[in-house]
């Protein structure tokens, strides 16, 4: 295992449409994966994407962990908006709802900085995982979020661009003077 180089904005690996991956289950891609996690862990992110770390390759990690939730959703949809820490080769999305809602997103390559991002609250979402087997689930809130996030990754797109408005585009050490912190990251 190995703590990957994570690229900045600004490099062109994060500009570019990730290539679809032909063999989940090769053992390099397995390497890729845990090297990938334990880079995500090392540096305290929710989320990383294949280019990230300089592989414009169509594979993401991601986790949506239960105590982002809110406490007063029912059970069953509480479900919706959890993962745990899943490697998603070749994802593709569907927009369930196309009514939106705001978050503050970070991101390991926009390093310090997070911003207002409106995105489709209500999604599904299909892909491979390592072990060649079909993943799809319903996702909403945060998990919707992180899932979007990521996979914005693999067709070149960072947070900022999916920004409407740039005066919501703040420094991390602010974020105290606009939210809850539990509603960051
Ligand atoms: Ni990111």
């Amino acid at each position: 295992m190995a703590i990957l180089k994570i690229a900045r904005m600004g490099h062109p690996v994060l500009a570019q449409i990730a290539k679809p991956v032909a063999d989940p289950t090769h053992p390099e891609i397995r390497r890729l994966v845990n090297d990938m996690v334990e880079t995500m862990i090392d540096a305290n992110g929710a989320g990383l994407a294949a280019p990230q770390v300089h592989i414009p390759l169509r594979l993401v990690i991601f986790q949506a962990p239960g105590e982002r939730t809110d406490p007063e959703l029912e059970a069953a949809e509480q479900y919706d908006h959890t993962a745990p820490l899943t490697c998603l080769i070749n994802p593709q999305i569907e927009i369930l709802d196309p009514q939106t809602e705001g978050g503050w997103e970070g991101c390991l390559s926009v390093p310090g900085l997070r911003g207002w991002v409106e995105r489709p609250a209500h999604i599904r979402y299909r892909g491979v995982g390592v072990d060649g087997k079909a993943i799809e689930r319903i996702a909403r809130g945060f998990h919707a979020r992180v899932v979007q996030h990521e996979v914005d990754h693999l067709d070149g797109r960072l947070y900022p661009g999916r920004m409407s408005d740039l005066s919501k585009l703040i420094f991390e050490s602010e974020i105290r003077h606009v939210a809850k912190p539990e509603t960051t990251r």
